[in-house]
């Protein structure tokens, strides 16, 4: 089976490593089956004795307890998604700029194997004509109020058949956008020379603004779940911090740190 001999390439570190110069010298772990490579990433980091370098990654061909953001599930059939997590060091100060660099990172790639349209809805879903293709989940692990890092969780719709109309509508994968098979080991190099890049001008405002330019919110009727409550709005502009300033149909200025927005 196509999926099966590509996951065993990507599962062959010798056999295939050197064909992907993002692969070479980077302390990778492939994993067949995993709660959550999220999970795995955050366990690294707590580790004392062996910690992770910037840049390591965890990637699983399933995850029985794959998470998305406002604690959702994220499932994925097994061999039609990348999922991964990629580990990184930020100073706290730019913790806020992990989520960017995700969905930032993700467009790039994308576009470097010929996909169009990507955009990001605020603040890390990352669209190909305007529907879903990847999440982000950046999860913050902190010792007291020592950040140890950022296990930055990324998953990529690459063949997945989706069953429910409604999701159908929403969601996008990328071997039916490029009309043609796609590689997982090519996309995954792909994402880490863009994540690498970005990794390392994480402090350099090129990154905000670049996140920034690729939004797809602005001028848009939205509206804006905070846990429960909800405000809406149109979406005008976004601080350095990430925040976004909503106009709230009263005329006021909100300022929304997190929430998940759906368009109107
Ligand atoms: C979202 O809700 O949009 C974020 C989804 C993030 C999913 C990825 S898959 C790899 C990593 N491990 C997880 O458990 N979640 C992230």
């Amino acid at each position: 089976m196509k999926e099966n001999k590509e996951w065993q390439q990507l599962m062959d570190f010798d056999g295939r490593r050197e064909s992907f110069p993002a692969f070479s010298g980077r302390a990778m772990q492939w994993h067949e089956q995993v709660t959550s490579t999220n999970d795995l990433g955050i366990a690294w980091l707590r580790d004392q004795l062996n910690p992770p370098p910037d840049g390591a990654v965890i990637i699983a061909n399933v995850q029985t307890r794959g998470r998305g953001r406002f604690g959702r599930s994220w499932y994925a059939p097994p061999g039609s998604a990348l999922l991964f997590t990629y580990l990184l060091r930020p100073p706290a100060k730019y913790l806020a700029r992990a989520g960017m660099l995700g969905a930032l990172a993700v467009c790039e790639a994308l576009e470097a194997l010929g996909a169009h349209d990507l955009t990001v809805k605020w603040p890390n879903d990352v669209h190909l004509g305007g529907r879903k293709i990847c999440g982000v989940l950046p999860e913050a692990c902190w010792q007291a109020d020592h950040l140890l890092g950022v296990a930055l969780g990324i998953g990529i719709n690459v063949r997945v058949h989706f069953v429910d109309p409604a999701l159908a509508v929403r969601a996008a994968s990328l071997e039916p956008a490029l009309k043609r098979a796609v590689d997982r080991n090519e996309l995954l190099a792909a994402v880490l020379e863009r994540l690498d890049h970005w990794r390392a001008r994480l402090q350099d405002p090129a990154l905000f603004s670049a996140w920034r330019a690729r939004l797809n919110v602005f001028g848009r009727a939205v509206t804006v779940d905070m846990s429960g409550s909800v405000l809406s709005g149109t979406a005008e502009a976004v601080e350095e911090t990430g925040a976004l300033l909503l106009r709230l149909e009263d005329g006021k200025l909100e300022r929304v740190v997190a929430g998940d927005l759906s368009f109107v």
